[in-house]
């Protein structure tokens, strides 16, 4: 037997709730288009099923509205998460964002620009991963910073503690309500450092700290339930005028002249803000998206290069070397990432034929440089 009756009432509540998860009643009413509450009655159980209004209960297939997916992303608040949201919201799907803090989240998420986002504290991840089609985790401390001893195990504690707890909410989710693909983010740190060798997602990883955080982080993640599509994204220096390793730089050209860091000679493989989130966002919605991926620019530059195009577009001359006490003040450590660098190239992003919105350098700095 099965009863449907119209839930207006429901709707309304599930709407002034969307800001903030009741847990006991948010797996109830977990799709914001409720319409309908159906009641299925089986030989051995009463079921009731929020319909939406495509009559579909709020099982993970992206049939609801079409292809809306419904996101569940950790390390939403960050440099990388923010552009992702903006991005799902801005195209209709239905974000939650998973954090340690409701009211950084609240900031940064206002409700008037952001209506229907959800906001859930680490108790009511549970209830946000299960009924979500798709989960990104993109939390941990950051890297650029000093690194104390502290730091340094709070880098690794962070991203296994985060990850981990993910994978197990994804693990012992409901059947039908667990998301079917985890797109995770790593690093290309993973690779270690080199001047010469050139590096894609078959090179073998590093001897360095970094690397061992990278190999931990992506054991993690791919614990996930088998049934669960999982795309590693090892991510370059992501450069973006809100964040990273650039926007910490800029000032520091303007302030030297900007000239070349150390030799020189290092390579920098970056990626623009625009084409990470844009690579994030396609392997949500691409089943030919799994496995490792490099989140990388097709042509990564040496880093006197990168200094010449910085100091072109910046208007400061390009001889006056940046001294790596610099960088280091400003990066502490986590600076290795930028003075030592590697050579990673983006094969699997390539063969799936992802298309970069800024594979040369100047463009992507000019773009940075020029964003208001
Ligand atoms: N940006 C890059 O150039 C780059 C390059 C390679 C890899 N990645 C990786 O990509 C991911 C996203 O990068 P991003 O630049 O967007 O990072 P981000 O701006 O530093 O933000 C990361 C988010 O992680 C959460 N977080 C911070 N410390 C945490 C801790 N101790 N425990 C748990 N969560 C913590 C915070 O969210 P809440 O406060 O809301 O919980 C924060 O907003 C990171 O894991 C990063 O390592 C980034």
């Amino acid at each position: 037997m099965e009863l449907c009756c119209r839930a207006g009432a429901a709707a309304t509540t599930s709407l002034a709730w969307s800001n903030s998860i009741s847990p006991s009643l948010h797996s109830l009413l977990h799709p914001i288009s409720v319409e309908y509450l159906s009641i299925c009655h089986t030989k051995s159980s009463i079921r009731v099923l929020c319909l939406n209004n495509n009559g579909t209960n709020g099982s993970n297939t992206q049939s609801q509205k079409g292809n809306q997916m419904i996101v569940s992303i950790t390390g939403a608040t960050g440099f990388i998460g923010r552009r992702l949201v903006q991005r799902l919201h801005q195209d209709n799907h239905r974000v939650r964002v998973l954090t340690r803090s409701r009211s950084k989240a609240q900031l940064v998420f206002p409700v008037r620009d952001f209506p229907g986002i959800v906001i859930a504290e680490e108790p009511e991840w549970k209830d946000s991963i299960q009924g979500s089609t798709a989960v990104v985790n993109l939390a941990g401390t950051p890297v650029s910073t000093r690194w104390s001893n502290e730091i340094k195990k709070d880098i690794m504690r962070s991203r296994i503690s985060v990850t981990s707890k993910v994978v197990d909410l994804i693990n012992n989710s409901q059947d039908d309500l667990r998301p079917t693909v985890l797109v995770s983010a790593t690093a290309i740190g993973y690779y270690g450092f080199s001047e010469t060798q050139v590096f894609d997602e078959q090179s073998p990883s590093g001897n360095d700290y970094l690397a061992e955080v990278c190999r931990e982080w992506e054991g993690r993640a791919l614990k996930v339930n088998k049934d669960v599509r999982v795309a590693l994204i090892r991510i370059g220096v992501v450069l973006g005028k809100e964040g990273g390793a650039l926007a910490k730089m800029i000032p520091l050209f303007m302030m030297f002249a900007g000239g070349p860091i150390g030799t020189g000679k290092q390579w920098f493989s970056w990626i623009h803000l625009d084409d990470i989130v844009n690579l994030i966002y396609e392997a949500l919605s691409n089943p030919a998206y799994e496995g490792v991926i490099n989140g990388t620019a097709p042509n990564p530059v040496r880093l006197t290069e990168m200094c010449e195009q910085l100091g072109n577009i910046l208007g400061r001359p390009s001889w006056l070397p940046v001294p790596d006490f610099a960088l280091k003040a400003v990066l502490g450590e986590g600076a290795s990432v930028v003075l030592e660098g590697q050579r990673v190239l983006p094969m699997r992003a390539k063969e799936l034929g992802f298309s970069f919105k800024y594979p040369y350098i100047k463009d992507a700095i000019k773009a940075v440089v020029s964003e208001k």
